[in-house]
């Protein structure tokens, strides 16, 4: 199958004043993959999502959509087609469960779509139907992380950005989130970046893998070789064999 390239940071450089948290960094996302961004903390993996979406300015390189070079601007991405779920289950605490997700149809024309829109999601996330007129700061963890990622899908992405999704989740509802991520990818076709640390878990889902240390990109791999291989323990364990 041919693979149609999507979203791509190009030779990237981004300074957050004399810190430079990426440098010359490369990364291809293409239709309906799932890719992984991996490497310790402080590698960069949060700035390579930021950068993507215009919150990190690129003090060289450059991003392109569909090919097309880009100034990435935040607030204009959703339309774009790219959703992005930041770090920390943001949801809006006092406001239910239907209120939180009518909030990501902002973009839709009208509120027949978003209302649409929260009926699809509710198939794919059951738990949050049943639970739509309760506030969201009442839900648990693992349902607050499945409302921001489910808040995302309401624009219907191309493309949806995770950040960390299983910071601070039990392994059980970890495993819950992939799940529902890779069900959300059957049933969309969409593209999936996930940032994670956790790495068991998210090779386990993913097709492609890049792992960044010290701000560049230090290795990039198809998952399944990074299972069977040992180069991930001597990135994390930084040991030399
Ligand atoms: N807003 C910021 N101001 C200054 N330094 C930052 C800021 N955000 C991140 N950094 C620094 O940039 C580097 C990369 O950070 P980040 O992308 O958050 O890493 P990761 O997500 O891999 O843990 C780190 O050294 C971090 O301290
Ligand atoms: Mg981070």
């Amino acid at each position: 199958m041919k693979q149609e390239l999507l979203l791509e940071l190009r030779d990237a450089t981004v300074d957050y004043g004399g810190i430079r948290a990426l440098e010359g960094v490369n990364i291809r996302i293409d239709e309906g993959e799932i890719v992984a961004l991996m490497g310790p903390n402080g590698a960069g993996k949060s700035t390579v999502l930021k950068a993507l979406l215009g919150i990190a300015p690129l003090s060289k390189g450059g991003v392109y959509l569909h090919g097309q070079e880009l100034t990435p601007r935040a607030h204009e991405m959703v339309a774009r087609g790219i959703a992005y779920v930041p770090q920390g289950r943001q949801v809006f605490k006092s406001l239910t469960v239907f209120e939180n997700l009518e909030l990501g149809g902002y973009v839709l024309p009208n509120r027949a779509d978003v209302r649409g829109a929260i009926e699809e999601v509710f198939s794919i996330f059951p738990i949050l139907k049943e639970k739509r007129h309760e506030r969201a700061g009442l839900l648990s963890g693992g349902q607050q992380q499945m409302l921001t990622i489910a808040r995302a899908l309401i624009s219907d992405p191309r493309v949806l950005l995770l950040d960390e999704p299983s910071l601070g989740l039990s392994p059980k509802i970890v495993k819950e989130v992939f799940t529902l991520i890779q069900e959300i990818h059957r049933l969309r076709s969409i593209a999936v970046v996930i940032v994670e640390h956790s790495i068991a878990s998210v090779l386990s889902v993913a097709e492609r893998a890049y792992v960044l240390a010290y701000g560049k990109v230090v290795l990039e791999k198809s998952a399944e070789e990074l299972r069977d291989g040992d180069e991930l323990k001597r990135v994390f364990l930084r040991t030399k064999s």
